[in-house]
């Protein structure tokens, strides 16, 4: 099997005004095509912010995702919602529909 997506010493640290938030403090991960994974750990422990950036939704602070063999950290926006819109599948924690919408197109 080959590699889809890897993290090498990923940091994320929100910022809120003088508070710094630490989510993720150098995660090194490697997820292989096929693989089923599950992440797991108490609430708050930095899930989310770990899936957004391999789900490149999100950059890191420091350090790096390679995803499908292209480092991605310091991608663009466009970049970044290209390869979300071919290549990654999320259901969010919060659906993010939009109501004046159908299921349908909502899906769609
Ligand atoms: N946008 C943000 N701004 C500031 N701090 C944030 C932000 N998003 C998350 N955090 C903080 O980062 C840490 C990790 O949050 P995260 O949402 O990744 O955890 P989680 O494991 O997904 O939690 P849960 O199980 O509740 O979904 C927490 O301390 C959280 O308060
Ligand atoms: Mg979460």
């Amino acid at each position: 099997m080959s590699e889809i997506v890897r993290a090498e010493s990923l940091w994320r640290i929100y910022k809120l005004d003088e508070v710094e938030v630490p989510a993720l403090q150098g995660v090194h991960l490697s997820v292989e095509k096929g693989d089923f994974s599950a992440i797991v750990g108490p609430s708050g422990s930095g899930k989310s912010t770990l899936l957004h950036l391999l789900g490149c939704l999100d950059r890191p602070t420091k350090g790096k995702v390679i995803f499908a063999g292209e480092d991605v950290s310091k991608a663009g926006d466009a970049r970044l919602t290209n390869i979300r819109a071919r290549r990654v599948g999320f259901v969010f924690q919060t659906f993010n529909l939009m109501p004046t919408l159908s299921a349908k197109d909502n899906v769609a």
